[in-house]
């Protein structure tokens, strides 16, 4: 056999943003809900390790989260996965301080248990908090496919925060002398962006000044950022207020066919048909961040 594996069928993908309410875990529900619509099987994990909110979004009253892991009241993630809608849910917690500052031990045990669970579906979405801080872009880097969300107002912060996962990951890589899942030496960040809470046009504005930023960076900082256009998602509070406030339901639960709806549907799509073109891999992202985490504890 040789030691090229086809790339596994089980893609992960992490939503990232410096700022906070920009619309990361609206975007994070709705991609589970559609992809799973699409037939896909999707397993959400609320990973936002500060403010947790995917199940008060949803309206699920007091369930089991991945508190309870950490705290080791259960072992497996499988015992605390909830089917919701099209998809299966790992809800998360909020305001815990211990929950918020996680050790070595547990980011590794979390890594490992997250190993085994991601291989059971075709795509796994972890749904980040807000900041750069290590944690989060370590659980940003274990993700094939890290989405940042921002929003025009917000373009500095969204733009940082591909800087600053691109120093973590560069420096992981540098430190170590160790290769990527290529073989070469890790020397870009290639994060997808969504541009939330806009129209089209501003939409690829901003992604051009993204890409003139890009260059700045690889010449001054010698930084390598890879951006990628994802789609943007347009303003609608009123319907937001109808199904997530009143409901806490997902968009393309209930309104399918609505602007909003659709935006996130076409992201879906681009998503699916566009990314995806199964390569050869030696090592994919997660066990190779594994890996470095695993052996150089000093990192964390
Ligand atoms: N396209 C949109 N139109 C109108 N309101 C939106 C849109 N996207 C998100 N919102 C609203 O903005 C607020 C923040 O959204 P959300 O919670 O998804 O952001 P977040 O980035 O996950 O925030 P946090 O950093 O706190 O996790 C919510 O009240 C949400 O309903
Ligand atoms: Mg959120």
């Amino acid at each position: 056999m040789s030691h090229l594996a086809v790339e596994p069928v089980s893609k992960i993908i992490s939503t990232i943003s410096n700022k906070g309410g920009v619309g990361k875990t609206l975007f994070s529900i709705e991609m589970a809900n559609i992809l799973g619509k699409m037939g896909k099987k999707v397993l959400l994990i609320d990973t936002d390790i500060n403010t947790g909110d995917i199940a008060v979004k949803l309206g699920i009253r007091s369930p089991k989260t991945l508190l309870d892991f950490f705290e080791k009241q259960v072992n497996e993630l499988e015992s605390l996965v909830r089917p919701e809608y099209h998809f299966n849910l790992i809800p998360g917690a909020g305001g815990n301080f211990k929950f918020a500052n996680i050790n070595y031990a547990q980011k590794m045990r979390f890594i490992r248990a997250f190993k085994k669970i991601a291989q059971k579906y075709d795509y796994t979405i972890l749904d980040l908090g807000a900041g750069i801080d290590r944690t989060t872009l370590d659980f940003a880097l274990i993700a094939d496919y890290p989405i940042i969300i921002t929003t025009p107002e917000d373009i500095q912060s969204g733009y940082g925060c591909a800087k600053a996962a691109a120093e973590r990951l560069i420096g992981l890589n540098g430190r170590l002398k160790v290769l990527d899942p290529d073989g070469n030496r890790v020397e870009e960040f290639a994060p997808y962006f969504v541009f939330n809470k806009s129209d089209k046009n501003i939409a690829h504005g901003i992604y051009n000044g993204i890409r003139r930023a890009v260059e700045v960076t690889r010449s001054k900082y010698n930084i390598g950022i890879k951006p990628e256009y994802l789609g943007s998602v347009s303003i609608d509070y009123r319907l937001v207020k109808r199904t997530y406030v009143s409901q806490h339901k997902p968009i393309s639960e209930m309104y399918p066919n609505s602007d909003l709806g659709r935006e996130y549907r076409q992201i879906a799509e681009h998503f699916i048909n566009a990314l995806y073109q199964p390569q050869p891999v030696k090592e994919r992202r997660l066990n190779w961040l594994f890996r470095i985490f695993k052996d150089n504890e000093e990192l964390n």
